[in-house]
């Protein structure tokens, strides 16, 4: 069930890769059949012809020669001839090419399968991206791709699946022209042999994993030769003798193994080569009866060769068609991470029925949030509110929960209790496009792409160089990206580019802030965004602020607690829970407070640095 499960999604990815193989794959069956028609169909009209030629008599004995008159008696057989001939030369053209075609396309759905999983990790839902388990999956399931070529077997299997079917269609419905009966003897037949088959695989596959101790013990004491640091201890304890001996040893076991194997192998094929003379006998006694009129309806001798040819094929190809079934399901199995990481939901999924286009309001309502497969609280009954274009910043000690309320907010995860509205609309009822349109986020761990700068702070919003400009100077980046060879189109890093360029950590952080005002949304969140920065920077940054941020909302987390001052309402999170959401005035009246501490802890370290700094200049 399992198993058919993934063979429908593996058909689905491959469909949505290309249609076109899929016509390939059927084209490649039609193909298939047309060699039967040319081969098998043709052949029997040709024999017939001069089966009936012969009985005519038209070349009798004396017969004065008249090219005339052999041209019109052997027309038809001239034209089965030409056609046969024709035929085989257009259908072994069109296989070649049809091959040659499938190959390539073959090759190119292989290589977008790991697409689709990039695709598919890009687009899940992000909580799975933060889940062990998860983590663990998209492993195996590339393990699963790369180290046994099971996406290229699969594929490959299915194609040739595709192409004995057709074939299997066709013979099947020539032959029950002639007689169910015969199908059945050949079914029973071609059973036995495969029977053969299982068994000796499965013998083959237990054979194999008994070599398995056997083979590692001798690559032990073949590695003890090879291995330098050994060398000492081998001439001080003149060990040689003992390894060599258990090499020889183990390889004579291996051998004895092997040769038991290549016993039963020489039997299997044995045994099969006898079913098969009984499936020929069959076939030939059968056929050649019923051309002679016994046991049914007599048949022409152009249908005696038709329908041989048709069993004999018939049977290769159910063998073939076996073949490429266990090796379907084989690889099933190998790609069963795969495919339950395929199956996984996409936040697309997700879809709401309204669309967002302004930020008017958020309201956190009750809200609690605990992480897949755990049962400790991180967030517990937060409640607040923001209004259009106001600054907030929470502030909290580490592990607080700052970043999973950010997280929550922005739809990476899902509360367990309580609402999130924005616009008073809950915002899980928001078309995740649209939502995410609007927010934008420097997170703590941002990333960069190797593309060029420009394009990393652009996005996929238009480019206007202005804005581009005037923001890289309002983070503090533009006189650095001036300096660079080939300015904002730099690429980030060498990853693919000679030309490109390091930046150091706190350029990057300016860049993620530029990146993040360049997009057009109505909330900005910054969260730690100027760890990275230097104080000078990190002061600028702070007076610019409200500039930077313009008419956008803006939430910010920081453990500087000066930045704090800028900000309309502080939210105090201690230990998970809202303890606190006021100005910074009336907060630093709060004597017994979090906020108090924290400002003041930090203050004092300032008053500190300043002191020991006034003392070195006194010095
Ligand atoms: N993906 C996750 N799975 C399970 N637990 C997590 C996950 N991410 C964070 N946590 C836990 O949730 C709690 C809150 O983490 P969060 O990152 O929200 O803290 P924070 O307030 O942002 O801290 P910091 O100031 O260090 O950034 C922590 O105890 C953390 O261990
Ligand atoms: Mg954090």
């Amino acid at each position: 069930m399992k198993r058919l499960r993934s063979f429908f999604l593996f058909i689905k990815i491959a469909f949505k890769i290309s249609p076109s193989y899929f016509v390939l794959l059927i084209l490649g069956g039609l193909l298939s059949s047309g060699q039967i028609v040319a081969n098998v169909l043709l052949p029997k009209y040709l024999v017939d012809e001069l089966v009936r030629l012969t009985n005519q008599k038209i070349i009798a004995p004396g017969y004065a020669f008249k090219f005339g008159d052999i041209f019109t008696a052997f027309s038809q057989v001239f034209l089965f001839g030409a056609l046969i001939v024709l035929a085989n030369l257009l259908f072994g053209f069109l296989d070649k090419t049809h091959k040659r075609l499938l190959d390539v396309k073959t090759s190119y759905v292989d290589k977008m399968f790991p697409g689709e999983m990039a695709k598919k990790i890009m687009a899940v839902n992000y909580q799975y991206l933060e889940d062990p388990y998860y983590l663990d999956l998209k492993e195996r399931a590339l393990f699963a791709q790369t180290n046994q070529s099971a996406l290229r077997n699969l594929v490959n299997a299915f194609a040739m699946i595709i192409q004995e079917t057709i074939t299997i269609i066709a013979l099947i419905t020539i032959m029950l022209t002639l007689s169910v009966y015969l199908l059945i003897a050949l079914l029973i037949t071609i059973g036995l042999i495969l029977l053969i088959r299982i068994y000796f695989k499965n013998y083959q596959v237990s054979f194999m994993r008994s070599l398995i101790p056997v083979n590692r013990r001798y690559g032990y004491y073949m590695s003890l030769g090879f291995n330098f640091p050994y060398a000492k201890d081998i001439r001080l304890y003149d060990a040689s003798d003992l390894i060599l001996d258990h090499v020889k040893k183990y390889n004579e076991t291996i051998m004895k193994s092997f040769l038991k194997n290549y016993q039963k192998l020489g039997l299997m094929t044995g045994f099969i080569r006898i079913i098969n003379a009984l499936q020929s006998a069959i076939i030939y006694l059968y056929i050649a009866f019923r051309t002679l009129g016994i046991w049914g309806e007599k048949i022409s001798l152009g249908s005696f060769t038709m329908y041989v040819n048709s069993a004999l094929r018939f049977s290769g190809s159910v063998t073939r068609f076996f073949d490429q079934f266990v090796t379907v399901s084989q690889m099933l199995d190998y790609l069963e991470p795969f495919m339950e990481f395929m199956s996984l939901e996409d936040e697309a999924e997700k879809k709401g029925n309204h669309v967002l286009t302004k930020i008017d309001s958020i309201r956190f309502e009750n809200v609690s949030f605990a992480y897949p497969k755990s049962d400790k609280l991180v967030l517990e009954n937060i409640s607040f509110s923001i209004k259009a274009g106001e600054r907030i910043s929470i502030v909290g000690l580490n592990g607080a929960g700052k970043t999973t309320l950010i997280k929550l907010l922005c739809r990476l995860y899902k509360p367990q209790q309580g609402t999130i509205y924005v616009n008073d609309i809950d915002i899980q009822e928001y078309d995740s496009e649209s939502y995410r349109k609007q927010i934008t986020a420097v997170f703590q761990d941002f990333q960069m792409f190797a593309y060029s700068i420009e394009d990393n702070v652009t996005g996929v919003e238009p480019k206007d160089q202005e804005k581009l400009m005037h923001i890289f100077k309002q983070v503090g980046i533009y006189d650095k990206v001036m300096s660079l060879p080939n300015q904002a189109k730099t690429p980030l890093n060498k990853t693919y580019d000679e030309e490109g360029t390091e930046l150091s950590g706190g350029e990057l952080q300016k860049l993620a802030i530029a990146r993040a005002l360049y997009k057009d949304a109505s909330l900005v969140i910054l969260d730690e965004p100027t760890s990275a920065l230097d104080p000078l920077a990190e002061a600028e940054i702070y007076q610019q602020f409200n500039d930077l941020v313009h008419d956008k909302t803006a939430i910010y987390i920081s453990h500087r607690m000066s930045s704090s001052v800028f900000c309309d309402r502080i939210l105090i999170i201690d230990g998970g829970k809202a303890v606190d959401y006021d100005t910074h005035q009336n907060l630093m009246q709060k004597k017994e407070s979090l906020y108090y501490k924290l400002f003041m802890a930090q203050a004092k370290n300032y008053q500190i640095e300043n002191g020991l700094k006034l003392k070195e200049h006194a010095v």
